[in-house]
This record gives C-alpha cells, structure tokens and sequence, in this order.
C-alpha cells in the first residue's frame, strides 16, 4: 500500500482518497505507529499528511528519520513537509508571511513532482510556519510571497516536499501532482480499480469460505447489497441474505430490497421480522451509544436465530453457517476507532456496536473502500442504478433519527415525514446533489402551534441535507427555498403530532451527520 502517515489534519483522509483516485491503493496510520512497523507493512510510498501543530514546539508531533532513510519514496504535504525538512536539518521558522487560502505558487522548476507544471499556479494553502532553508541534498523547486521554499526534491532519495495542500479541490493542479509523485517518482502502476478489487476479493473469499455456508444481511442499502453480490460472485448458492426487518426502517425499503436486489441478482432472501424484538429491547432508552449497541446485539442474535431457516432454504442440511457478511466501510471503520489511533466518534453498529461473542466470523470485503468505490464496484457487478447510487442510511435506522425513546409511533410519525422530504427533494431532481438527509424527530421538544384556528402542542422534525464525498467531512447542503417550503407544508399538513420543520445548517465537523 502507500500509507499516508496522519499528523492530525481532517486532511489525511483525503489524501488517501486521492491516492486511490489515482488508482493506487491506500492506508492511513497515525503518525504515533513506530516506523518500523510502518515499513512492514511493505509500503510502496508513504505521504505525510499535514497537521496543526508547529515543528519546533514542545511536543510537536514528529517521525523517526529512518523514514526517510528506508528507500521508500515520501511525499511530505503542508506539515509533513515541515517535518521532512526539520528533520533532516533544513531551517522551519515562524513564516514573516502567514498563507491561509488561495495561494499563488510561483514554480521555479517544473521537474520531479512539478513536471509539466505551469510557472504559476493556485494552490490552497494554510501555514503559519515556513520552511527558509531546504535540507542539504534538496532542491527548491518553487516559492510563495510567504514561502521561500515551497516545494522541494531530493530525487536521488527520492524525497519530495509541497507547503501547500495538493488533495483539496481548491488546488486545481493537485491530483494532478499527488498522481505525478505516484506514478512518476514512485514508479507505481495504476491498477486500483474496481475489476481488480473484485477479482482479489473474489479469491480471497473463495479461499476463506471454502465450502462452508455464508449469510448476509441486507439493510437496503448500496453497502451491504455490493458485499453481498461480491460473495454471491464468490461462493454463488452458498450465500443465503437475510432481510432484517427491525421496526426502524424507512417507508418501502423491504419493496425496495425485492425489486432492486432480488430480481436482478438472483440471490436467495430470507426475510424476518424482528421489530417486537428490537422494540421491546429498545424500551425506554435514550442514550445513543447504549441504542446503537442494543441495536447491533439484535441484529447478531436475529442472524444466530435466523441460522435454522438459512440452512432449511440452502438445501445444506448438517452445515452450520460459518460466516456472516458485513457491508463496512473503511470510514466506519476509523470513525468507530477501529483505525490504527483513530478516536471513537460513534460506534457504527456494524463495527463498534457488535456484541464480542458472535458465533460467526465476519467477512468484509468493503472494509478497506470508501462509498465511491463501492459504487464503481456495484456497478461493475450489474447492480441497478437504483441500487448502487440510494444514499446512504444507517444500520440502526430511523432509531438514532428520534432524539427520545423509541416506540412505534415515534417510528411512523418520522417514517411518514422522512417519505415526504424524500419524494419532494426526487421530484426537484436533488438526488444526486445531496449525499444524504436525514429527517430527524425531536421527540421530547414540544413547541405551541397552532392549526385549524387550534392549539398544537408538537414535535419539530429537523431536516439535515448534506453534501459530501465519504461522509467523513460534510458541508450542510443549500435546499432551494422553494423546496423546503413544500416539504414543510407537506409534512405538517400530513403527519399528526408534527408542527414545526427546521433545517440543520451545521457541516461536519463539528456536528457529525446523524444526530446519534
Ligand atoms: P455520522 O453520523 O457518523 O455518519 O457523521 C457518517 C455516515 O455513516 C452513516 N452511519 C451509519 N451507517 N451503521 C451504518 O451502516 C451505523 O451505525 C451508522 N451510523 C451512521 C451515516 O448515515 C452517514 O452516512
């Protein structure tokens, strides 16, 4: 892999993002992983990621220098570059000239990670601190105003520097430059792409799985349902899926599943409902982390008690069921503190959420991709357009949507409100410019209203659209008035209990998407 080494920036995630883009595989590790456990990991390049701190602070996060030292080319971005030049003896000082934003680059150089470069260029940038003097060995390839040095080579150690930040979309040229580090002075190939993933992932589940019986479950969305026709390519009639319908669903999901899934796969369905089971289990809880592990214990045991039935269906008498697919994605994954360092936000059922004595084990194939790549897989595997590209709901479903306890008329109160927002915001053609929206019921807020010349006394539901490119960073998304003005008449008029519709107008960070 190349591993983009993370100095505590929102930006490492977008690096790695970048560098896949570029069709070559990534990891993020922290920069606390000692190097020589990096290097193990037989990384084929490494980029440092930037960072908030400044180099010649107490306590300012560093690395090793054997980094730089192991052959392995590194790409040093905004605070990565201080560190590359700090440590191997260049001069870091606070900058005469702080740069925040677009920033002119003026290239002196147009080689190495500047090849084909333009003499200027815009580049966004964000640094306090400037590198004065490149180590020894290095080449300045190019300055700002506030930059003396601010690109940098040492192509024989093939060590490579940029003070600003190449993965965001305000740097016009950079992925061009992330992808010239890569494929020109990494000499990598680019063969990330989606055929490939799903050859490796095929054989990697054949050999896993063996003869062994399989079950996955479905939830409706494009995750699972990717996962689940990734197996199916793997292992064909020994996946059995099973729809869990848990009371907290959306309107016309198990529709959905039937039509979308079903019919255009082929694979076997099971479906179970188990929302007096959830429900009951969920009675009188509030707490958001104790929902989401109530919610993803029942999942586990509705699966153990599905098992019966699976192997019934499968024709596979006398075979347990070894293995349960899960559709997890990387972000779940380091959100849930399950990346190397990474804290824990939230415990997404699927990760964090998961009782410790499960008697299946987990097959993830999506584990290591980001949504966009699993789209260009489901859509590889045949999947349906209206499939691959639903957005995104989560597992615990519309129970961490009702701020308050869960109960079931909660549950279609919000289900009838969330179909409104949907069906308006399809009708204005939104689908694809929003990433997700979710509507959320402020349960225990009641507000005086009034209707029909009478008193109300209801609950708000908040709607919360947003755009993003992984959900791990998103931006609170610009709803046309007049749209919002239908769903707020709409819901009000049609959902009893409701009397009030306001709009979440908060990016994450610092709010996070869902509510809970
Ligand atoms: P947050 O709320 O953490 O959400 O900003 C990020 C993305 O993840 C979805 N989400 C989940 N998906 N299981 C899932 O499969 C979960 O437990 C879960 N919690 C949040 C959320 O809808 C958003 O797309």
């Amino acid at each position: 892999p190349v591993l983009v080494v993370d100095f505590g920036a929102q930006y490492a995630q977008l690096i790695a993002r970048r560098v896949r883009e570029a069709n070559v595989y990534s990891e993020l590790v922290p920069h606390s992983m000692p190097v020589d456990e990096m290097l193990a990991k037989d990384p084929k390049a490494i980029i440092l990621s930037g960072g908030p701190a400044s180099v010649y602070e107490e306590g300012a996060p560093s690395i090793d220098k054997k980094v730089f030292e192991a052959g392995v080319p590194v790409l040093g971005i905004c605070y990565g570059f201080q560190v590359m030049a700090h440590e191997l003896g260049g001069k870091v000082d606070k900058a005469a000239l702080g740069e925040y934003g677009k920033t002119e680059v003026m290239v002196d150089e147009a080689r190495g990670i500047l090849a084909g470069s333009p003499n200027e260029q815009d580049t966004w940038m964000s640094h306090g601190v400037a590198v004065e003097q490149a180590p020894e060995g290095f080449e300045v390839l190019a300055h700002t105003e506030g930059a003396p040095v601010a690109a940098m080579e040492d192509s024989a150690h093939k060590l490579y520097g940029v003070q600003w930040h190449p993965e965001v979309k305000h740097t016009p040229l950079g992925q061009e430059l992330i992808s010239t580090f890569l494929h020109r002075c990494a000499g990598l190939p680019d063969d990330w792409n989606a055929s490939n993933i799903i050859d490796d992932q095929v054989s990697r589940i054949r050999a896993e799985v063996g003869d062994a019986q399989v079950i996955c479950g479905l939830s409706g969305g494009v995750d699972s349902a990717v996962a689940a026709a990734l197996v199916h390519k793997a292992v064909g009639d020994q996946l059995t899926c099973v729809f869990i319908d848990h009371g907290m669903l959306r309107k016309g999901e198990a529709e959905q599943v039937r039509h979308d899934f079903v019919e255009a796969t082929g694979i076997r369905l099971i479906e179970v409902d188990a929302s007096e089971d959830f429900l009951e289990a969920l009675k009188g809880v509030t707490e958001p982390e104790r929902k989401r592990k109530i919610i993803g214990e029942k999942f586990i045991r509705t699966f153990e008690k599905a098992q019966r039935q699976v192997i019934k269906e499968a024709g596979a008498l006398g075979k347990e069921v070894k293995f349960l697919v899960q559709g997890t994605l990387y972000p779940d994954v380091v959100e849930s503190g399950g990346g190397d360092g990474a804290a824990n936000i939230k415990s997404h059922h699927n990760v964090g959420g998961l009782p410790s004595d499960i008697k299946f084990k987990l097959i993830e194939p999506l584990r290591s991709l980001f949504k966009d790549e699993v789209r260009a897989i489901g859509t590889e595997l045949g999947l349906p357009e209206a499939m691959v590209w639903r957005q995104p709901f989560p597992g615990p479903g519309l129970g961490i949507r009702i701020i308050g306890e869960i109960t079931r008329e909660r549950l279609d109160l919000l289900r009838e409100a969330d179909a409104i927002a949907r069906e308006e915001m399809t009708k204005a053609g939104l689908d694809r410019d929003i990433w997700q929206c979710p509507v959320v019921l402020l349960a225990d807020v009641h507000s005086v209203g009034v209707q029909g010349d009478e008193r109300t006394y209801g609950s708000p539901v908040v709607l919360r659209p947003i755009t993003s490119e992984d959900a791990m960073t998103a931006d609170w998304y610009h709803l046309p008035y007049d749209v919002l003005a239908t769903i707020s008449t709409r819901i009000t008029n049609e959902c009893r209990g409701i009397n009030r519709v306001v709009l979440d107008c908060t990016s994450k960070p610092p709010a996070t998407i869902e509510w809970e």
